[in-house]
């Protein structure tokens, strides 16, 4: 065995040993048994992105360690609609059922979303066609709003209505979003209002990428929340995606910031949690550093009452975005989440155990 794999390994087995110790109340801490009785213990929601075709070796995890679940892909508008006239269900309908057979509750995601596969392919042609485009697409998302929010209600708990309304590097809006194109800013009103009619019971998000580590998409972000509000817009969580690819995540910064989404009245959650290992190349031990870095993230949700839920994108280092994404893809592996390739926990699934541990 290399040194680097035995120092891991000592690592590892002092962090279990700790834990071993820490378990039997002797030093007062008692470390859950898994992160679901941590959450619960916490008062928070500990989920994971899943999707129809989650195998059984992630779905046993799954069922024991998470209290939550966010479908990845296939309620997405694209993987729901090939055309206009007709939705398919089959492998939405599936994942829900994964998440509803282990008790667990659900986050919708997403239900307008500019970037990759969130516009169904025809939706440009069909605006492109029509002299009122915005009538058409106001019709067409209030359609859509009420076909998937209305089969799901009062099962999908809470559902990411807006994705990534803003441009990727900064506060201002997305401009190769047809949806504000065409609408402007009122599309988030139009998509909020239709959600809530379909289901007046479901919690309203706006999720938004890479606020943690830019100060000013941040701010655009709570500008926006504060317009949508000050409008009595249906808006009630901000999810902020907590994807740490190229910059490890600052706990004081974070907390800050759940913090000013909390003072407007706002639920927040950390709604698609990885932390690529590459990050810590430097490090003596990197995956020591990146448990340290995920148990920063727990402190950070627990510091805030209005943090009421982390979601890890993923549940093993086997199955993640960041592998096939264009730009963390020559780091694959990223080795981004709680659990290895092969199922078992990593450091970083200790430290947050006992980063949940002692009850809030
Ligand atoms: O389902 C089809 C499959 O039938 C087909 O054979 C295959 C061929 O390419 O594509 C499959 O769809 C892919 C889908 O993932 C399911 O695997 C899409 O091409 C691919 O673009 C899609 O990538 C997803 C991406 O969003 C775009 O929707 C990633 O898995 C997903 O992790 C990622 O998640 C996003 C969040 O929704 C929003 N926040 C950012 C995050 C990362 O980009």
């Amino acid at each position: 065995m290399s040194t680097s794999r035995l120092t891991i390994g000592l690592a590892f087995a002092g962090l279990t040993l700790l834990l071993g110790a820490c378990s039997d109340g002797s030093d007062g801490r008692t470390a859950p048994d898994t992160l679901a009785q941590g959450a619960r213990a916490a008062g928070i929601e500990f989920g994971a992105a899943i999707d129809w075709d989650l195998n059984e070796p992630r779905q046993r995890i799954l069922a024991r360690e998470f209290t939550s679940a966010t479908v990845e892909n296939s309620l997405k508008w694209q993987s729901l609609a090939p055309t206009p006239e007709s939705y398919d269900f089959t492998r939405a309908d599936a994942a829900v059922a994964i998440a509803e057979n282990n008790g667990l509750r659900i986050r919708g995601h997403t239900l307008f979303w500019s970037r990759l596969n969130g516009l169904p392919t025809w939706l440009e042609a069909e605006l492109s066609a029509t002299a009122d485009p915005g009538r058409m697409l106001e019709a067409l998302m209030q359609a859509h709003a009420k076909t998937v929010v209305g089969r799901y209600a009062g099962r999908i708990a809470q559902w990411d209505v807006i994705n990534e309304p803003l441009a990727l590097l900064s506060g201002e809006f997305e401009p190769d979003n047809p949806f504000f194109e065409v609408l402007g800013e009122a599309y988030i009103d139009i998509g909020l209002r239709a959600a809530h009619a379909a289901d007046p019971n479901a919690a309203l998000f706006l999720n938004e990428t890479s606020v943690e580590f830019l100060p000013a998409k941040f701010e655009g972000l709570i500008a926006l929340a504060e317009r949508l509000l000050e409008r009595g817009v249906p808006l009630h969580g901000l999810g902020l995606q907590a994807h740490f690819i190229f910059v490890p995540p600052d706990r004081d910064q974070l907390e800050a910031q759940l913090q000013r989404a909390s003072a407007l009245g706002l639920t927040v959650e950390l709604t698609e949690l990885d932390i690529a290992l590459p990050l810590f190349a430097n490090a003596p031990d990197p995956l020591a550093a990146q448990a340290q870095a995920y148990a920063d993230v727990v402190a950070a949700c627990l510091a805030v009452p209005a943090c009421t839920g982390i979601t890890t994108w993923g549940i093993d280092d086997g199955r993640t975005w960041l592998d096939s994404f264009e730009l963390s893809a020559a780091n694959a592996p990223n080795r981004p989440l709680l659990f290895a390739a092969d199922g078992a926990p990593k450091p970083a699934y200790t430290s947050v155990l006992l980063a949940l541990g002692p009850a809030r």
